[in-house]
């Protein structure tokens, strides 16, 4: 329907037709897999899923702002929990699957201790791992207490490791190779902090970093703003764009970044690309441009990846830096 043009990119390992992703949130349980790529999408990433089924906060618990091109929620993943989950993708699987890659968000149940985090983690990705191209760590949702503390080095460690542990055995039970696990950071870090991430990221050998979640800060005071929880939308825009920028800078490119918050045209697209982005996601743009918004980043990027010069976006990635 609103089919968007190839720019074919390769990154983790996979191939993509085109680069802009479903950013986490959007089909929380999973029931919508294989529309997506209808609305253009060139990967889509469900969840957040946790081991245990959860209601999540009480409504009304996501806001609009028109004026800011913004939306502002306080979720707290609400989901079925991992078993169910792993139940109803079962039944999709053997209808209809995605055609795109598929990337499974992981959270934190609320009832799990900090200290314990591992495992709920860890025992998510067991039970949903055969249905994932891709995971990704998310530590950085503002709206479960203490959670954006598991970004601190060791706490990130205790996970990826547990994490790692549970991935390369489902590889080997079933004779593939391990999945692509990244992590997902939240732009109220302190450079400091996300470089430490960042370091945290590359010595347990993750696939990549995902930047950024939601922000606590916000761009004015109104009715709408004043609510709680974590802002998306055009107000977060040049602040995701310097995390991946410093996060590129810090890694020397070692580590893929998945670059999403406030993309929602070509020109946004292209600055994250520049910043060092190899691929992209969106939430808040879907709701604000419509489904026809992908189709047209695309057609952008096809356009600027020609007016400059570069054969293929993987060339374009991090070239804000060389200029
Ligand atoms: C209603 C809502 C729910 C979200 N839920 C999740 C989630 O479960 N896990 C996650 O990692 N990010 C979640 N996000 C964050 C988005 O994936 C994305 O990082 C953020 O919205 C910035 O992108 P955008 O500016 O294109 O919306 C959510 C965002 C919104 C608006």
């Amino acid at each position: 329907m609103f089919g968007a043009p190839s720019v074919p990119t390769d990154a983790f390992g996979i191939h993509f037709d085109n680069p802009v992703g479903l950013a986490a949130g959007m089909d929380k349980k999973g029931e919508n897999i294989p529309n997506w790529e209808n609305f253009g999408f060139g990967w889509i990433e469900i969840g957040g899923i946790t081991l245990h089924a959860q209601e999540g906060n009480p409504k009304p618990r996501m806001f609009r702002s028109t004026k800011h091109g913004a939306l502002i929620n306080r979720m707290g993943f609400n989901n079925p929990g991992s078993e169910v989950m792993s139940q109803s993708l079962a039944k999709q699987k053997a209808k209809k699957w995605a055609s795109v890659p598929v990337g499974i968000n992981l959270g934190k149940s609320k009832i799990t201790p900090n200290e314990e985090a591992e495992q709920d983690y860890s025992g998510t990705m067991e039970r949903l791992w055969e249905f994932a191209d891709l995971f990704v760590v998310n530590v950085s949702s503002p709206n479960t207490p203490n959670l954006r503390e598991l970004q601190a080095g060791s706490e990130l460690d205790r996970i990826l490791i547990e994490c790692n542990e549970v991935n390369s055995r489902m590889a080997q039970a079933s004779g593939t190779n391990p999945k692509p696990i990244l992590v997902k950071v939240s732009p109220d870090l302190s450079d400091d902090q996300l470089r430490t991430v960042a370091d945290s990221a590359l010595a347990q050998g993750c696939a990549g970093i995902v930047a950024t979640n939601t922000t606590t800060s916000r761009p004015a005071e109104d009715k709408v703003m004043n609510q709680s929880g974590g802002l998306s939308g055009l107000p977060l825009r040049s602040r995701s764009t310097e995390v991946i920028h410093m996060l590129y800078a810090h890694t020397k490119g070692a580590l893929p970044i998945v670059g999403v918050g406030g993309i929602s045209d070509a020109e946004s697209a292209w600055e994250k690309i520049g910043a060092g982005a190899s691929i992209l996601q969106l939430y808040s743009a879907l709701i604000f441009e419509g489904p026809g918004v992908n189709k047209a980043i695309n057609k952008g990027l096809n356009r600027k990846l020609k007016a400059n010069g570069y054969q293929s976006l993987t060339e374009a990635v991090g070239h804000a830096h060389r200029s």
